[in-house]
């Protein structure tokens, strides 16, 4: 049975808690529902948006169509050597869940992803990364349907062309492929990575070096610095660390000596900084204080508040450094 929700209240669904309603909500918690979500015939046909965890996404006050919500659950273990496991994944469990049962079992490689919010199915999306990991070097194959054709696709990691904050599922699969399932290939051995400014510091004091403490680190350095969506509405970084070629990054930093990068990766958060625009308010929403790569809802604003706010982000950055920053959340629906 997979029953809607008319004029579904989606304020729960979104970590930026903006007011926004869907004229159907259909929630997917067993497999056994997608055969009726497939044969649904405003799903196929009306317009259809795909949410899990929603902290990457700008909701509009009103989205037509349907809105399904993945909470599809489940972890399998389908092989295991004394080397590594690979294990199968259900798009809805919480990706946080997820890293903390891997490091209770013994396998490794996701520490660094400790306390992103979302869900595992979303992970490969923007291949989610934080402290010198991305998700798609443990994946071995996504499980998604073709939403136009009702097929079952298996990509492998190098069909999913993961790069940094990006995917096929980005791109040509955006809003078309709705992943159901996500399988991991993980290490039994450890192998911390903690090069990261900011996590060698924390790690220092904590002493032994084991996957669980560079988790623990990676919690510490993220309370300290991100809003949590429960106190204060976000979505994370709100746009990507661009990306110069060698002529864009010497001019800066001949005119910026103190500009944070690594290597061609500029630091967006320092820019906007040093533009003057960290703890600026635009009515209801703002550059937070102590990050400035993250916009925030104060309380009552909109995704059309974030978009006025993240033009004049955009704009002043590009006029202070000739750079253009890109947003990384996605918007569904009219938001303007
Ligand atoms: P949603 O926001 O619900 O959806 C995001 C996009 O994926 C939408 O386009 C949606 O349609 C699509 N989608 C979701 N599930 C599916 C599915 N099963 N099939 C097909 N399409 C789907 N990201 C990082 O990479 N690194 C970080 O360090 C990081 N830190 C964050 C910190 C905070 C405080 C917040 C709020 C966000 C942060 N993010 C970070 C962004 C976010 O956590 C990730 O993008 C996460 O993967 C989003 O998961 P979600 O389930 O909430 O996706
Ligand atoms: N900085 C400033 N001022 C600020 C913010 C940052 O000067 O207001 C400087 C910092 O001092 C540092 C540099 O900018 O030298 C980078 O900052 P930080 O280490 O906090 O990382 P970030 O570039 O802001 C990226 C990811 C995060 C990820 C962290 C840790 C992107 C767009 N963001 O943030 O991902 O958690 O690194 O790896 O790549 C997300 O995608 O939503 C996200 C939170």
């Amino acid at each position: 049975m997979l029953t809607p929700i008319f004029d579904a209240d989606l304020q729960p669904y979104n970590s930026f808690g903006f007011a926004s309603r869907a004229a159907r909500l259909l929630t997917l918690t067993q497999a056994e529902q997608l055969p009726a979500l497939l044969a649904d015939h405003d799903f196929r046909h009306g317009p259809r948006w795909i949410l899990g965890e929603g902290s990457n996404v700008l909701l509009p006050p009103y989205l037509a169509g349907t809105v399904v919500l993945m909470s599809l659950k489940g972890i399998e273990l389908l092989s295991e050597d004394d080397q590594q496991v690979k294990i199968r994944v259900a798009a809805g469990e919480n990706w946080h869940e997820f890293v903390q049962y891997c490091l209770a079992q013994g396998w490794y490689g996701l520490e660094n992803l400790s306390l992103i919010p979302g869900t595992v199915g979303a992970a490969p999306i923007q291949n989610i990364g934080a402290y010198g990991v991305e998700v798609g070097q443990w994946i071995e194959t996504v499980e998604f349907i073709d939403l136009d054709n009702a097929q079952t696709h298996r990509l492998s990691a190098a069909a999913c062309e993961f790069a940094y904050r990006d995917s096929v599922f980005k791109r040509q699969w955006r809003h078309r492929a709705l992943i159901t399932a996500v399988e991991f290939q993980l290490p039994k051995h450890p192998q911390p990575r903690y090069d990261y400014g900011d996590l060698k510091q924390v790690l220092q004091e904590l002493g032994t070096i084991t996957p669980q403490a560079v988790a623990q680190a990676v919690i510490t350095v993220r309370q300290s610095k991100l809003p949590d969506p429960k106190q204060l509405g976000n979505a994370g970084s709100f746009f990507k660390n661009p990306l110069v070629d060698d002529a864009t990054l010497q001019r800066l930093i001949t005119a910026h000596p103190t500009l944070a990068h690594h290597g061609n990766k500029l630091a967006a958060g320092w820019l906007i900084d040093h533009a003057g625009l960290k703890g600026y308010r635009q009515g209801p929403v703002g550059v937070h204080e102590k990050q400035a790569l993250v916009l925030v809802n104060y309380g009552g604003g909109s995704a059309a508040d974030i978009m006025a706010l993240a033009e004049h982000v955009q704009h002043t950055v590009a006029t202070y450094y000739g750079v253009l920053l890109e947003r990384e959340p996605d918007v569904m629906g009219n938001v303007v």
